[in-house]
């Protein structure tokens, strides 16, 4: 039986943290022997708020070489830029043209990020998940490994997939393949280090509350001695009176790869004095050979353009066919050889 398909992506805006490597990029490195994966770097919805041009294209090669860096392999992966393979903004229009205003207007996440751009809401804000809905759909991908977050997404695009086979597909022969989230619960949640009930985020102003995959040991060590705890002796998982007590209690447990029992017996007398120096070892530790690898690829430009290039072959054979299948069905006409 043919492996089933899994698509996602990372947005090319800024630094990498532990909040995307925990809770998505491992996840895509631990499962991806299961499945035929395809990682794109999403530079298309990078440029949904205002972005800086001086940095969109080394922003996208930094994500690329560090999903390689991580561990995914080429072996069972393929990594592309979503801007190489034109397809993806084809089908946004197509799709565009059957997706109901309200279905937009009411999704939590662009409600949430036009709020923080105030006057300055673009139309490719209100538009970003059907971008991402083309993602999936070209690849007729069968899982989609995302956070919570981005669920409201997924049912979206299996909602599109419903109303285009219903007007343009025939019972037994639909367009386009619905896919399915995959959400990992474990450590998918990664807490901002100065607040541990809001989200590790790229979009804090304040870099204290996050360790980034690129940070120095000295960042790294000036970071967690810094980072926010509670008065209290002997650390706990799942007090929900000490949320930063689990945050960095969980961090731990991942970074240094011991199961769950084991941490929560080593820590249960601890106080943060004692803590704090196993946890920075520990992140220190498990990012080294990270870092190591992302600055031998980043120096090594041909490597990861020749990479790039045969992910975009290979994504975009795939897309075109499912391009056309739409069109197809349409009753586009097609261009004549
Ligand atoms: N919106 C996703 C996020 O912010 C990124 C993304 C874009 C994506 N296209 C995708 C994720 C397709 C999965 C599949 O995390």
């Amino acid at each position: 039986m043919a492996k089933q398909r899994v698509l996602s992506g990372v947005q090319p805006t800024g630094n990498l943290h532990l909040g995307n490597y925990l809770g998505a990029i491992r996840n895509w490195v631990e499962g991806q022997h299961q499945y035929d994966n395809f990682f794109c770097v999403v530079d298309l919805h990078a440029i949904t708020v205002p972005h800086n041009p001086a940095t969109l294209a080394a922003d996208t090669y930094a994500i690329a070489a560090l999903y390689l860096a991580c561990g995914i392999d080429l072996n069972y992966s393929t990594i592309f830029i979503q801007s190489h393979v034109p397809a993806h903004a084809e089908l946004t229009w197509l799709l565009n043209c059957i997706t109901p205003l309200n279905w937009l207007t009411d999704m939590i996440q662009f409600k949430e990020k036009a709020v923080k751009q105030g006057e300055n809401v673009g139309t490719g804000l209100l538009d970003y998940p059907v971008l991402m809905a083309s993602d999936i759909l070209l690849y007729d991908a069968d899982k989609v490994p995302v956070g919570e977050d981005q669920k409201q997404h997924i049912e979206l695009t299996r909602d599109l997939v419903n109303r285009l086979n219903h007007q343009f597909g025939k019972p037994d022969q639909p367009v386009l393949k619905s896919p399915e989230p995959l959400i990992r619960t474990e450590g998918a949640r990664v807490m901002s280090l100065t607040d541990g009930t809001r989200k590790m985020s790229k979009s804090d102003p304040s870099d204290m509350s996050r360790i980034n995959l690129l940070d120095s040991p000295e960042v790294i060590r000036n970071k967690i001695k810094r980072c926010k705890t509670d008065p209290v002796r002997g650390l706990v998982f799942g007090d929900p009176e000490r949320p930063e007590c689990n945050n960095l209690l969980t961090l731990y447990m991942l970074l240094s790869g011991k199961p769950r029992d084991e941490v929560a017996a080593e820590c249960q007398d601890m106080g943060w004095g004692q803590f704090k120096p196993l946890l920075t070892e520990a992140a220190i530790a498990h990012l080294k050979p990270i870092q190591d690898r992302y600055h031998e690829i980043i120096n090594e430009k041909g490597y990861l353009e020749s990479i790039l290039r045969q992910g975009k072959e290979k994504a975009a054979t795939i897309a075109n066919q499912t391009l056309q299948r739409v069109k197809i069905a349409y009753g586009f006409s097609l261009p004549t050889p």
